[in-house]
């Protein structure tokens, strides 16, 4: 099976690269320099070419609160980028999984949500990636869309590695507990693309959207202390002595984002035989791997 990957310098994608490299698989990386997915030509000439049996789009544009004024280089990565890759996926026969995200959804339910819940994305992000996924459903037949929350990795900039950076250099913190999701290793969701595009192979996963995240459920406020917590347990200087929780309203951002966007993975675990691990263990796992298992 040859795979090509677009966005591949990204926090998932990076972590995909790894995953992949145990699978036997052809795969076939590119950066945003090597493949920009909103160049037509340049989409058309490398699928042309190396005819991959699926395309992998990790590719996006990620900064939430700048997109606010950025609104047409999102819409240009986030919708236009998917389009093209979706038309190309289309011509060559190729499959085509695309990631998206938790901000499609206003975060008004308090139960987790499901693929036909209604989207109402309440930042020029969110309605970007959603216009995303609207463009790759028009245009192919057959297509997996994996939603994810509050991705981060290893590699990359995430909210774990700001966490730890601002608890180096200051005494208190001050986290937001009033936006409940649920974190997501690029690990996990890593595991998660490539068992979904096996399904979708062998005919066993149905075309569509599908949810994915780590199991529980969180504020930003609890995943910073657990972030805070794995740091000391290995052994990382640190000045911050609390955390505060605080509500959104007192740390104000450009872009809003929704207050309860937990997803319901029903679907994915049963397509893909998954079990998926708590939050707090992917976060001890990714620790781990940033800092070494120096701790029992
Ligand atoms: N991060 C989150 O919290 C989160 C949450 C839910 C869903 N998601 C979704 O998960 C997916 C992966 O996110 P991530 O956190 O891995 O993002 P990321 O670390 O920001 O990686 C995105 C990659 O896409 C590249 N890129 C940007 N514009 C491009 C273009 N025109 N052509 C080709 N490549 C381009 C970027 O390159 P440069 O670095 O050179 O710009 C970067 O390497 C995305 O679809 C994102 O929307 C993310």
């Amino acid at each position: 099976m040859k795979i090509l990957i677009t966005g591949a310098n990204g926090q998932l994608g990076t972590d995909l690269l790894l995953r992949l490299d145990k699978s036997g698989a052809i795969v076939i990386p590119f950066d945003r320099e090597a493949l920009d997915i909103t160049d037509a030509r340049a989409i058309a000439r490398v699928v042309g070419s190396l005819k991959p049996d699926a395309i992998i789009n990790c590719a996006a544009y990620t900064k939430v609160d700048l997109a606010e004024k950025e609104r047409d280089k999102a819409f240009s990565v986030n919708r236009d980028g998917p389009a093209l890759l979706a038309r190309t996926a289309q011509g060559h026969g190729a499959q085509l999984i695309h990631i998206s995200t938790d901000f499609v959804f206003d975060g008004k339910k308090s139960s987790p949500y499901n693929e036909d819940d209604q989207t109402a994305a309440l930042n020029v992000y969110g309605e970007s990636k959603l216009a995303g996924e609207i463009e790759i459903a028009r245009r192919m037949s057959e297509y997996a869309i994996i939603r994810a929350s509050w991705l981060y990795g290893a590699s990359g900039a995430n909210f774990v590695k700001t966490i730890i950076r601002l608890a180096s250099e200051r005494e208190r913190l001050n986290v937001v507990y009033d936006q409940v999701g649920a974190p997501t290793s690029t690990t996990d969701l890593s595991d998660a693309v490539i068992a979904l595009l096996q399904r979708r192979f062998d005919g066993t996963a149905k075309s569509g959207v599908y949810h994915f995240s780590n199991e529980g459920v969180a504020s930003w406020y609890d995943f910073a202390v657990a972030i805070l917590n794995e740091a000391r347990l290995h052994g990382l200087s640190l000045k911050c002595r609390s955390i505060e929780p605080i509500l959104s309203k007192d740390y104000p951002t450009s872009a809003r984002r929704p207050a309860y966007s937990v997803l319901d993975k029903t679907k994915i675990k049963k397509a893909c035989g998954l079990v998926i691990p708590h939050w707090a263990a992917a976060l001890k796992n990714t620790m781990s791997a940033l800092y070494g298992k120096s701790y029992a």
